[in-house]
């Protein structure tokens, strides 16, 4: 059995003073339940506030995560993070190859892969995001995009790296939008995408993986969407920066779990 985790991608979002309060309150607030018995919790802020927020949710059970990194492990790469760096603050997961790094900055199939076996072979768990644009879903590519992506990602992984990575699908058109995928068709992606790491890893470990869905999650449809079998969770963008929405879903999860 998979336990769920859900985690909050804040992107490039809230103030210092906000981004201390959030997670403060989230740590209070998760103190006093019994849901990170049942649900994997982790936030991922900007770099800018790693180190801080790192201090204030110690100890709380809470993993915390960046959004990026660069596969160099040092020198002359103006404006770059390193995984040790990320180490060094506290962080645990790195969130790999998001469709806004993909499609707004321009992330290549090959900078993802080298990211993510940087992150990997530096000890640290990934999140590795994959999914389809509107059009690749509308031209019926989508299961030919997820296939190229993951292969591409996940080339060279060994099965004790495996242990460290989490997918997110994230249906590019259902991001920001407020359009969520229905159950079936993340179900459908989750499975379909978990046969892919099969052929690469074999079964029993491709059961073992765990694969969030991403994209418009909120408290309403976070429980309809876990539920289904291949769902393990969720990585939540716009509703992880409110406290309420946040613990919503987290609580959604928890009454799965
Ligand atoms: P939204 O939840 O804002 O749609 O963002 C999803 C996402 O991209 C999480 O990484």
């Amino acid at each position: 059995m998979r336990k769920l985790f859900v985690a909050g991608n804040w992107k490039m979002n809230l103030n210092y003073i906000e981004a201390v309060t959030l997670a403060d309150d989230l740590k209070e607030q998760l103190a006093s339940s019994d849901d990170l018995a049942k649900v994997d919790v982790a936030i991922c802020p900007p770099f800018v506030y790693l180190a801080q927020l790192g201090q204030v949710i110690k100890g709380s059970g809470i993993g915390l995560g960046a959004q990026d990194v660069y596969f160099e492990k040092n020198g002359a790469f103006t404006g770059e993070i390193s995984v040790a760096m990320l180490k060094d603050v506290g962080c645990s997961y790195v969130i790999i190859g998001h469709s806004e790094r993909r499609h707004v900055i321009g992330e290549t199939d090959e900078l993802i892969h080298q990211k993510l076996l940087a992150v990997l072979g530096g000890g640290l768990k990934v999140i590795f995001c994959i999914g389809e644009l509107l059009e690749e879903r509308e031209s019926n590519l989508t299961e030919e995009v997820l296939e190229r992506q993951i292969r591409s990602g996940l080339a060279g992984v060994t099965a004790e790296q495996m242990s460290r990575v989490t997918v997110a699908y994230e249906p590019v058109w259902a991001i920001g939008t407020g359009k969520t995928a229905t159950g079936d068709q993340a179900q459908e992606a989750h499975k379909f995408s978990r046969s892919i790491i099969a052929d690469m890893f074999g079964v029993e470990l491709a059961q073992q993986v765990r694969i969030q869905y991403g994209g418009s999650v909120k408290p309403d449809n976070a429980a309809e969407l876990m539920a289904r079998p291949d769902v393990d969770g969720a990585l939540v963008g716009g509703a992880s920066l409110k406290l309420e929405a946040f613990l919503g879903i987290v609580e959604a999860g928890a009454s799965l779990g």
